[in-house]
């Protein structure tokens, strides 16, 4: 199809003529059959609800064929308006458009349903299981036509999904408004999102799905290198703390070198704990209970080898510690099974986390040991009764296991997918110990376990307001995308030369990372990178971006962003603000704040989610998306915008007393003499021994 077809389909929209039905495509990977929820009134208005985006001369054939999806699928994925062209990231100017913010839009919404990125692109799933970008592909056709009109004083409103229109608005409002799974708070429960989903009137959008701002596998092999260097770093400290305290003079080198990182999933996120584990210099130990999934990270390189075998699969692991290797071994099978083993066989296992989606963990989140998988996937639908036993069951064998080996040393941690949580509903072994002296402290943990944020990412990066920076060069020339790998390790590199010891690491770890990121061939879809910033190094990278794009140095607009993992723009007390002690963790004034700050501060686009991650219900999270263009609007917004995006969080953060963000916020108030936090007077712990 050339290019002017496809803008003459962009801008059509729904199409005139009804469209020939599109064939099942068995190859590639769909979204699972979902429950089957709605009575048969409700069904009815499913597909009463789908049939308003077509005209009447289409309803007698729809209507049949809406009810069959609803039936076999347990939603309406309208797969016959499916477009014939491919969808990725086109360089921006083959977008039709009158504003060239929408066409930065459509590149990077474009990106997310890219058969080579999402997960299942037909039900416009492009990560997590569920994170959609729309709910169906009516309002994919419906959207783009919009953003191909759109004039830079229009904003489009989008309400999980579903285009609501163009409303006038001003050159610097947010071109596009979106919100994903906003609920009453009591209809937020996981049947709450089948049931609403399934009648067509929400979404669940994760977050980088539900915001435009995918970039492939790269984020999150990012994310767990940083999680993965520092949780090592952290099993070191441990392991002196304990030396010292028992007086011991043991060989800490032997104990630390050559670690061993034990988890499980090899998904969409989950995949990147094995290539991660190997950047990080760890062995790597990933089950995975669907061979698809083992299959297509071990054809990608980024798993070494599979193992079928346990016995076989510890003496590989003996050899890898023995030859000092950084190395990447799947399980093919449930890890349960794999933790069982290891806690009999006495393996020593220095890092163990998990990656199951356990957001979802009773609709193929989470596949329980002792079943097959082929099973399982039966079971969850025909007899969900029995399989949620199944699941728990399964969750506290995995937990017992797990507990014998931190007894023996193992540094283990929650991994932002809602383990410890489920784990702790299914009645496993996860409550914490008394506190020391019967006296509970202010940072006293809800579980036996730290999450990953509490102990790792808040404390030694949000809480210095470093966090996921990503962009995207929309001319989808790798050639732009170079340039900016060198314009950000210069930026990152005269930062460091003047920074406090307190942030020196992270700086170390970034320049390191985005000197390699070539190297490390992360780029799936759109030409995008990433690495953790903090406000100064966000401003200063992106005003260095536009002053190259102004210079021509640059060839197209760049599309700044990050994702949920971030300092402020997510409220989720078992995740992002798991390190958040004051009880506000519970809260979500942060992440909507941030959402309607960035709005007025210049975002490109803005969106506002329930989930994402953790679970529907369990989280609140905003992103954004600015399309940097080389003007001095440009320069201005993104100064304004991203030194709140960061500080809003830095300043709650504070507030909770976190001592890193105290000390930033100082930092920050000494050089931006505008800015007024209030700060926090803390207590002496012995007066309030007394008071209750
Ligand atoms: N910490 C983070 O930075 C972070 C980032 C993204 C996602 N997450 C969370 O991690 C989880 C995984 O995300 P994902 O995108 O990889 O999901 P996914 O569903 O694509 O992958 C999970 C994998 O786990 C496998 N699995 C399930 N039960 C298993 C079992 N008992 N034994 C072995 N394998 C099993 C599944 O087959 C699947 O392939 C989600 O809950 C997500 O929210 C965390």
């Amino acid at each position: 199809m050339t290019t002017k077809q496809f803008q003459k389909l962009i801008l059509q929209g729904i199409p005139d003529k009804l469209p020939q039905p599109k064939p099942f495509d068995a190859s590639l990977n769909h979204a699972p059959k979902r429950k089957d929820i709605l009575s048969a009134e409700e069904k009815k208005l499913a597909v009463r609800n789908a049939l308003r985006y077509f005209p009447k001369k289409f309803h007698f054939v729809l209507a049949k064929e809406f009810a069959d999806e609803l039936k076999t699928l347990g939603r309406i994925y309208m797969y016959r308006f499916r477009p014939d062209y491919k969808i990725y990231a086109r360089p921006i100017n083959e977008y039709p458009h009158t504003c060239k913010q929408a066409a930065a839009i459509m590149h990077m919404l474009s990106n997310n349903l890219d058969y080579a990125v999402a997960q299942h692109p037909h039900e416009l799933i492009t990560y997590g299981g569920n994170g959609a970008v729309f709910q169906n592909w009516a309002q994919y056709l419906l959207t783009m036509k919009y953003l191909s009109e759109m004039t830079d004083e229009q904003t489009l409103v989008m309400y999980s999904g579903h285009p609501l229109g163009l409303f006038p608005s001003h050159k610097d409002a947010p071109r596009v408004v979106v919100t994903n799974g906003m609920m009453i708070p009591n209809y937020s429960k996981q049947d709450d999102w089948e049931k609403f989903n399934a009648l067509g009137v929400t979404q669940y959008g994760q977050m980088t799905a539900g915001s435009f701002m995918y970039i492939g596998p790269q984020g999150i092999v990012h994310g767990t290198t940083i999680t993965i260097l520092n949780a090592k770093r952290m099993y070191v400290r441990n392991q002196k703390s304990e030396i010292r305290s028992q007086n011991k003079t043991s060989n800490i080198k032997h104990q630390t070198s050559n670690l061993l990182f034990v988890s499980s999933g090899l998904g969409g996120m989950s995949g990147a704990q094995a290539k991660a584990a190997v950047i990080a210099g760890a062995i790597a130990v990933i089950a995975e209970v669907n061979p698809k999934a083992t299959h297509t990270r071990h054809s990608q390189g980024w798993v070494d080898e599979v193992f079928f075998d346990l016995d076989k699969l510890i003496t590989r692991v003996e050899i890898a510690r023995n030859k000092k290797e950084a190395v990447s071994l799947a399980y093919q099978g449930n890890i349960v099974d794999l933790w069982e083993k290891f806690a009999k066989k006495n393996v020593r296992v220095e890092l163990g986390s998990d990656q199951t989606s356990l957001h979802n963990p009773y609709a193929g989140g989470y596949y329980p040991a002792g079943i097959s998988f082929e099973d399982a996937n039966k079971m969850m639908t025909e007899n969900p009764v029995q399989f949620k036993k199944e699941v728990q069951k399964s969750l506290v064998r995995q937990v017992n296991a797990i507990n014998k080996l931190t007894e023996k040393g193992m540094y283990f941690f929650d991994y932002g997918n809602a383990f410890l949580l489920e784990a702790g509903r299914a009645g496993a072994d996860v409550a914490p110990p008394p506190p020391k002296g019967g006296i509970k402290k202010e940072t006293e943990r809800t579980f036996r376990y730290p999450s990953y944020v509490q102990d790792i990412m808040g404390p030694m990066c949000f809480d210095f307001g470093f966090g996921p920076f990503r962009w995207v060069c929309t001319s989808a020339n790798p050639k732009d995308l170079d340039t900016t790998d060198k314009i950000a390790t210069k930026v990152l590199e005269a930062i460091y030369k003047k920074s406090p010891k307190e942030i020196k690491q992270q700086l170390v770890d970034n320049i390191r990372w985005i000197k390699e990121a070539q190297k490390n061939k992360l780029v799936v879809g759109s030409q995008a990178r990433i690495l953790y910033a903090d406000a100064e190094g966000r401003i200063k990278i992106a005003k260095a971006f536009n002053d190259a794009i102004k210079a021509k140095k640059i060839s197209a607009p760049v599309v700044i962003g990050r994702d949920h993992h971030d300092v402020s723009g997510t409220d989720s007390p078992f995740r992002e603000t798991s390190n958040i002690y004051d009880g506000s963790q519970f809260t979500a004034d942060m992440a909507v704040q941030n959402f309607v700050g960035d709005s007025f501060r210049g975002a490109t686009w803005i969106s506002l989610h329930n989930g994402g991650g953790v679970g529907w219900g369990e989280v609140i999270n905003g992103g954004f998306g600015m399309a940097l263009d080389g003007t001095n609007a440009s320069e201005r917004r993104l100064k304004a915008m991203l030194f709140w995006d960061v500080n809003n969080g830095i300043a709650r953060r504070s507030w909770a007393r976190n001592k890193g963000a105290m000390h930033t916020a100082l930092r920050t108030m000494k050089k931006e003499k505008k800015m007024k936090i209030t700060m926090p007077t803390t207590v002496e712990d012995s007066l309030l021994e007394k008071l209750f």
